[in-house]
């Protein structure tokens, strides 16, 4: 089996659905409101652990309710959760409106997540034995650089998803394999809207990027080869909310077990299009035998 790191967030996801968002200053009645287990390494971690790898979650939960239960459903979905921290404090919270075309809104308080400023020991010999480390940016930028360079030293390949956007050291893009980007978050690190260009330049920082285009697909591009783009299964969406981690962990999945990135590709694609047919992030995210039998459907069109 592989065996898949993520050094990440933990949040509980206060999910209100909603007709229609509210403006500044408006208030809107509710449909439903629901608590759901999230945060970015959280359900990268969950994503990959159903698409049926061995996987390990480095990170911090609160000491509260919440945490116990982040913790709990993370262990119950098959995530080794040896080397989360449990802190002083609340857990990190994810306050998220979900509107009826699926879309949402979401603020993030980091609670225990603002604690995972560096590894802790043993979680670079963690890392070590991994096929893949998988990070994101909702814990502090410092454990991040630190996780990332820890896998560069055991030659373990890292794939950063770049969300929530913000800019970039050299120092961290230096140390990723792959940059794993929205459409959004590509122009942002790059001021270039057409995510071609946005991807061109961000080959100049690392050898290979992937921009998630939602319902339109993907895009890959890697350094000296021509770029791909594999679209994604029609669906309509009810909540979209984690469809890019489940894209990143079923990726890292794929990729771990030695499929080329058409294919590992097509298959992330079908995890992500499954799962924004569900509501919440960690719940919604499919199984090994879902994603098969919706990669088998897809077209999974490229050109
Ligand atoms: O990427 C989706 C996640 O972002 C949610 O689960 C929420 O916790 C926020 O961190
Ligand atoms: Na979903």
């Amino acid at each position: 089996m592989t065996h898949i790191a993520v050094l990440g967030s933990t949040n509980m996801d206060l999910v209100a659905y909603v007709p229609k968002a509210p403006q500044r200053g408006e208030t809107v009645t509710g449909r439903e409101f629901r608590t759901i287990p999230g945060g970015k390494g959280a359900n990268q971690a969950v994503a990959a652990a159903h698409a049926g790898a061995d996987v390990s979650l480095i990170g911090a939960v609160g000491a509260d309710a919440f945490g116990s239960q982040l913790r709990s459903t993370l262990e119950h979905s098959g995530v080794d959760t040896d080397h989360l921290r449990t802190t002083e404090g609340p857990s990190g919270t994810a306050h998220i409106v979900v509107d009826d075309e699926g879309g949402n809104a979401i603020v993030v308080v980091p609670g225990a997540n603002g604690t995972v400023t560096a590894l802790a020991p043993g979680d670079e010999g963690l890392i070590a034995t991994a096929d893949a480390l998988l990070l994101q940016l909702e814990i502090p930028l410092d454990a991040v650089v630190a996780g990332a360079r820890a896998a560069r030293r055991h030659g373990v390949r890292t794939i950063l998803t770049p969300s929530p956007a913000q800019p970039l050291a050299a120092e961290l893009l230096g140390a990723i394999d792959l940059l794993l980007p929205n459409e959004h978050e590509a122009a942002a690190l790059t001021g270039v809207t057409d995510p071609y260009e946005a991807a061109a330049a961000l080959l100049e920082q690392v050898p290979q990027v992937v921009v998630t285009l939602g319902a339109a697909g993907s895009l890959y591009a890697a350094r000296g080869a021509r770029p791909l783009t594999v679209s994604a299964p029609r669906v309509t969406a009810v909540d979209s909310t984690g469809a890019g981690d489940t894209f990143a962990g079923t990726l890292a999945v794929a990729l771990a077990e030695g499929r080329e990135m058409p294919e590992a590709l097509v298959w992330a694609s079908a995890a992500a299009a499954l799962s924004v047919q569900r509501p919440g992030a960690s719940s919604s995210m499919p199984y090994r035998s879902e994603i098969d039998a919706q990669a088998a459907q897809s077209n999974g069109a490229r050109s």
